[in-house]
Parts: C-alpha cells; sequence; structure tokens
C-alpha cells in the first residue's frame, strides 16, 4: 500500500526541466505587448509584481513598479497604521492634484507669504478667503517689492484673476491652459471654492513614464499584504485606497483560511489575492470563494527553507501549470510567485499558465529596496531575508507568525518559533528600473522567438522541451571565463 504513495507520485518541474521551442515567427520582440493582468479587475502594462517582503517592498519600491508598469505589494511587518501611511504615499506620489494646498490669506503681509513660500519649498500661494480663491500671489511678484519701505498686504499685490481648472480637467487640457496663460500652477477650484492645485512640472514628470500602472484616477496602482486572519488590517487598507489586497499565508489552502476569505471579501472593496498554493484542488476551493487573483508558490522562494523543514511543496512549474488549469474556466490570472532568477524564468512562468510574476530575491538588493547597502570584501550587498526566518518573524511588529500558522506567548524574544526561512544579503543591483528592464527585455526576445505577440499567445501557443541535467550544462556559458559581468546574468549569485 505504502508502496503505491511512490509508484504513484507524479514528477514535479520546475524553471531549469524546461525551455521554450522556438517557432516560426512574424513578431518581433520590440513590437510585442507585455500587458497582463494581476486580479479581476487590474490590468498592468509589465506582468510583474515585487514581494510582500520587509526587505523588497515598502513604498519606494512600490513607486518605481508602478511607474515602469508593474506592481508593488507592501509588506505587514508593521503595524496597520504605518502601512497605510505606505499604501497613501505611493498614491500621494502619484496625485497630479496637491490636496493639501498652503494657502495665504489677502489680509496678511508679503513677508509673511514669503516666509511661508520658503519653509514650505513653494514657488505661488493661492489667496483664499473664507475657502474661496480670490487671488494668487508668486515669488516671481514679489521679489522686486522686497526692498520696499511700505508694509505691503497679499491683497494690494496678488493677481486677482486665478487661471483655474476643475476636478475634471486632464492633464493635457491643464498643460495647453497653463501654456496659453503663461502660468506655472494651476489651482483646481469647484465652483469658487479650491480642492487643489496642479504644477506644470508635475505634468511633465508624469509624462516621463507612459506605461506607469494608474487607476482611474491617474494614481499608482499599489497593493498590500494582510495575515490571513487579519480582518482589521485589510479594511484599513481598503479604507485607505489599496487596488489590491494579497492575504498573504504559507498554505491558504488551510481551510480556515479559505472561509475567512470568503468573509473578507464581502468587506473590502479592493481586489483580493490569495496565496500561497501549490495544487489544483486549492486553486478550485479558493475560486470557489470568487477571489480576484491566485498565489501560486509553496517552498520555491531563495530565501525559503519550507521545503525542508517541513518537507512540503511542488515544483514551480507544475505548481503554477495546476493553478491555472483549475483558474481558466473562471478567468482568474495566475501568479507565479518565488524561484524565478532569470528572465527566462519569467518566459516559462507565462507559458505554463501564469499572468503575472511575483519577484523576491531578483528586487530585493536594488537602490529602492528597504535597508541600507553594506560593503563586504570590497562588494556593495543589502539584506534580504525571508518572512518566515527568525529575524522577520521576530522583528516587526505585524510579524507574520500567523502566516506560518505559529501562535506567539509572551514577548516576542522568548518567543519559540520554527522558521522556514534564512537570512542573509544579496549583491547590490542599481535601481529597480535597469532590473526591469533586463527582466522585460528577455521575455520580449522570449516572445519573439516564440512567436507571441502578447501574453495571451505566450500562454496558449507556445510548446515546451524537457532537458536533462547535460542540457541545463549547455545553457549556460560553459568551458569559458566571464570576464565581464552582464546584467541580467549576473556571476555573483551566491549559491
Ligand atoms: P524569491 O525566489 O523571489 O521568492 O526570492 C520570494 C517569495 O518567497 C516567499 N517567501 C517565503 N517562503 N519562507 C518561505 O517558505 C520564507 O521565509 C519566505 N519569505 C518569502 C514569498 O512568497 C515571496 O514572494
Amino acid at each position: 500500500m505504502f508502496s503505491k504513495k511512490l509508484k504513484n507520485a507524479p514528477e514535479g518541474y520546475t524553471f531549469d526541466d524546461f525551455l521554450l521551442v522556438p517557432a516560426a515567427s512574424s513578431v518581433e520582440p520590440k513590437d510585442v505587448v507585455t500587458k497582463s493582468r494581476v486580479s479581476r479587475n487590474l490590468e498592468l502594462n509589465i506582468p510583474i509584481i515585487s514581494s510582500a517582503m520587509d526587505t523588497v517592498t515598502e513604498a519606494e519600491m512600490a513607486i518605481a513598479l508602478a511607474q515602469e508598469g508593474g506592481m508593488g505589494v507592501i509588506h505587514r511587518n508593521m503595524n496597520i497604521k504605518e502601512q497605510v501611511d505606505e499604501v497613501k504615499k505611493v498614491k500621494r506620489s502619484s496625485d497630479l492634484t496637491i490636496r493639501d494646498v498652503i494657502t495665504i490669506s489677502p489680509d496678511s503681509s508679503v513677508l509673511e507669504s514669503i516666509q511661508i513660500m520658503d519653509e514650505e519649498d513653494v514657488s505661488g500661494l493661492p489667496v483664499v478667503k473664507k475657502g474661496k480663491i480670490v487671488g494668487i500671489i508668486s515669488r516671481r511678484d514679489i521679489i522686486p517689492l522686497l526692498n520696499s519701505k511700505d508694509k505691503l498686504m497679499v491683497r494690494e499685490i496678488m493677481t486677482e484673476e486665478v487661471v483655474t481648472i476643475s476636478e475634471s480637467t486632464t492633464p493635457e487640457e491643464a498643460l495647453d491652459i497653463a501654456y496659453e496663460n503663461k502660468v506655472e500652477r494651476l489651482p483646481v477650484v469647484d465652483g469658487d471654492n479650491i480642492v487643489g492645485i496642479v504644477t506644470i512640472r508635475d505634468i511633465i514628470e508624469r509624462k516621463k513614464y507612459p506605461y506607469a500602472s494608474r487607476d482611474s484616477n491617474g494614481r499608482f496602482l499599489v497593493g498590500a499584504a494582510a495575515g490571513p486572519f487579519d480582518l482589521e488590517r485589510a479594511m484599513a487598507l481598503d479604507d485607505a485606497g489599496v487596488d489590491v489586497i494579497a492575504v498573504d499565508c504559507a498554505h491558504a489552502h488551510n481551510l480556515n483560511v479559505v472561509q475567512f476569505v470568503g468573509e473578507l471579501k464581502d468587506n473590502i472593496e479592493a481586489d483580493l489575492i490569495v496565496g500561497n498554493i501549490a495544487t489544483k484542488k486549492a486553486a478550485e476551493d479558493l475560486l470557489a470563494r470568487e477571489v480576484d487573483g491566485l498565489k501560486v508558490g509553496i517552498g520555491g522562494g531563495s530565501i525559503c527553507t519550507t521545503r525542508i523543514i517541513a518537507g512540503v511543496g511542488v515544483p514551480q512549474l507544475t505548481a503554477i501549470s495546476k493553478a491555472a488549469d483549475a483558474a481558466q474556466d473562471y478567468e482568474i490570472p495566475v501568479i507565479g510567485d518565488g524561484g524565478l532568477r532569470y528572465s527566462g524564468d519569467v518566459a516559462k512562468a507565462i507559458a505554463v499558465g501564469a499572468d503575472c510574476v511575483m519577484l523576491g530575491n531578483l528586487l530585493a538588493g536594488t537602490h529602492e529596496a528597504p535597508g541600507e547597502v553594506v560593503i563586504m570584501n570590497g562588494r556593495k550587498f543589502k539584506q534580504y531575508r525571508g518572512m518566515g526566518s527568525l529575524g522577520a518573524m521576530t522583528g516587526g511588529i505585524g510579524a507574520g507568525t500567523d502566516r506560518y500558522f505559529q501562535e506567539v506567548k509572551g514577548p516576542m524574544k522568548h518567543a519559540k518559533l520554527v522558521p522556514e526561512g534564512v537570512e542573509g544579503v544579496t549583491p547590490f543591483k542599481g535601481y529597480a528600473s535597469e532590473v526591469l528592464f533586463q527582466l522585460i527585455g528577455g521575455l520580449k526576445a522570449s516572445m519573439g522567438y516564440c512567436g507571441a505577440q502578447n501574453i495571451n499567445a505566450m500562454q496558449n501557443d507556445t510548446t515546451l522541451v524537457r532537458i536533462t541535467s547535460s542540457g541545463i550544462t549547455e545553457s549556460h556559458p560553459h568551458d569559458m571565463l566571464i570576464t565581464n559581468e552582464s546584467p541580467n546574468y549576473p556571476t555573483t549569485r551566491l549559491m
């Protein structure tokens, strides 16, 4: 009987076990479309999101990802307010309309206005009386008057005819209005009441990122993690305007988690991604709860020890393909999370059914990842650790012990925890945009080889070949010494 378990065990495969087969192609890599969905209602321009890990994603990384067309998922190793603030930072950084406008009264002195401009580092102030805009004053108007002996009041020198826009003015229209009227800042009004201000500098800055992932108000998309039973956190993130909540759990096929997810879904507006899972049955049980996205991957991450400590997991390509088999009928996106080492792995994940991938290691060590650069033996590194490592589980207020269903009784430092991850460093990699450029460049090259014009074709019209260990040896550079490190093939891999 028992021996049948071994006899009947299926094979499980991962990235290095397969290659994509080149096909007749009339597709140029530069012409492919990398748009994909990350959840039921959200589309990204590149199929990449960053891991909800405390050495990978806070606001800075989420902004960098959104600028390039992906999305960051803010980790939860912090209290609810701190995490909500990170979400708001991402949203605010991309909000064209500055909402907390600094204004001045017409009865203030000109001297006072210049002090406020200096303190707040702005070049002009709307003049407001009882909430209504009555003028505008700029540094340029004031400077010639500063030596005047008269104590001038704002109302005496302000420009009374203010060029304003409304909430519905598009960035392009705002730019035209600003150029026509030769002004740098446009107050946004609702009737006579000022509700915000838009600057030309911000509109031009926005044009630098034509592929950015934005919500319907033009603000960056952002996701955030919540624990498997943390309704309070999920609802606070939802209120803060997060676009996606990722229920972050090492085993989302735990039936209490499945049940919680159903309840959570009724309490939030944001899309709900749930993970991690590694089987078709897990996908089916969660899809029955109407989740908006599935996150797949158990134990394949570069910092994970689950497969060693618990002896549990499914090699990543098999896991993705099984979940995708189930998700296909529901048209719900699948995210391949963990274990990716090269751009070719992104292509392979998509070819077996992933709509997006989640990256930890490949984005850890970039400028935007939390933490400082450390120098060891003359080389730069940044910390990278598993969220199930001892350091991460004991290190933060929202520390994810519930991710691993571990209870902490008494003070955290005395907690008896069984880690499922390790702590270490990864080489410093420069800016996240440079890493993303290489990853997407590799994906586009792959799509060109396969003749796949878009992600849907990459998923449905490609074939794979199973390779052996000698095939892997042949795939990597061999029988030579690399002298110039390539940006997409680092030779400083640590293991
Ligand atoms: P990569 O390979 O990109 O994987 O570094 C990142 C993913 O790994 C998961 N993760 C963990 N899994 N123990 C685990 O078993 C851990 O301590 C741990 N920390 C992160 C997570 O899904 C992440 O996105």
